[in-house]
């Protein structure tokens, strides 16, 4: 069913999640031919609302937006009279009156898009809100892991890292549970909260390699927002967690993938020869998330109902 907003994945139906995957794999295939656009969103215009530091969602969406022709304005937040006090709710007030079709917000405040949502007629896309959600990073991530995976129900993800204070661990947990894969979560303890009963959750690497996985997800470490130390230092959690060179050996001769949303920080969830690994998927993400956004653009309808989340 179409509708106004995208905030989060768990008010998404498993039909809509489907549908949405389904129609990604159209768009990516535009991206072999030579015009790559087409006119769907011709005449619609779409405002990029970023109040936190982005590459790879921002310029994703700003790719997917221009492919389906809709106009994009980049709206400069470190320029705009924000800086000088004015509150979210009166900028949206201001492009409320340009009548944009679509915002896409980015803000380090949980629930933030949502009050956005409820303030304007446009199509709100929560582009990643606090440790809350980033819907459409879950679904590039599940787009991804379909083409590895055409039917990933009963497939094992092992999501690796600072699960605490990631908003990808939720929504990509929570999407990939609505698809029937298996998810557990391995970190150190004071970074794995309970999130639900159905995610089996790991402190030791070796356990949670015993548990099989199909994919291993790594986490990036937040450390901005980590406002106490979590564990004693980056080359400990490295030792712990990371995926250092014999690791990714034992993962190679298990055939095993692995994913990370990005940006990296290599030697510490990663060492350098993941990014050359033959079962590497971080660069298909990256490809994938203009296909999904593109998706995620096409099946909302700005000036609808707002759903409640
Ligand atoms: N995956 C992700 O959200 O990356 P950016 O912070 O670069 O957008």
């Amino acid at each position: 069913m179409a509708r106004k907003d995208l905030l989060d994945i768990e008010s998404l139906e498993r039909r809509d999640i489907e549908s949405l995957l389904d129609q990604s794999v159209p768009f990516k295939e535009l991206f072999t031919r030579s015009v790559k656009k087409v006119p769907a969103l011709k005449g619609k215009s779409v405002l990029m609302l970023f109040y936190e530091p982005s590459t790879r969602t921002h310029s994703s969406f700003e790719v997917a937006a221009k492919r389906l022709s809709a106009d994009v304005t980049n709206f400069d937040v470190g320029q705009s009279s924000i800086t000088k006090g004015e509150s979210v709710r009166e900028t949206i007030e201001t492009l409320q009156a340009m009548r944009t079709d679509y915002v896409i917000v980015r803000h380090k405040n949980s629930g933030l898009p949502g009050v956005i949502a409820r303030h304007t007629k446009a199509s709100v896309i929560n582009a990643g809100d606090g440790a809350h959600a980033h819907p459409t990073q879950a679904l590039l991530d599940a787009f991804t892991i379909k083409e590895k995976f055409p039917d990933p129900s009963g497939r094992k993800v092992l999501i690796v890292g600072d699960i605490l204070h990631s908003r990808v661990a939720r929504s990509t947990t929570m999407i990939l549970q609505k698809l029937g894969v298996q998810v557990a979560h391995l970190g150190p303890g004071s970074l794995v909260p309970k999130l639900n009963r159905d995610v089996t959750r790991f402190t030791n690497y070796e356990a949670a390699m015993d548990w099989q996985p199909d994919i291993v997800y790594l986490l990036r470490v937040q450390m901005e927002r980590q406002d106490v130390q979590f564990f004693p230092s980056l080359r400990e959690y490295h030792q712990l967690y990371g995926i250092t060179d014999l690791r990714l050996e034992q993962i190679r001769e298990r055939g095993l993938y692995i994913m990370h949303p990005g940006p990296v920080n290599r030697g510490v969830e990663l060492c350098d020869s993941v990014m050359d690994y033959e079962r590497s998927l971080i660069n298909d993400q990256v490809e994938n998330g203009i296909a999904a956004r593109m998706a995620v653009l096409y099946w909302l309808k700005p000036g609808s109902e707002q759903q409640d989340p």
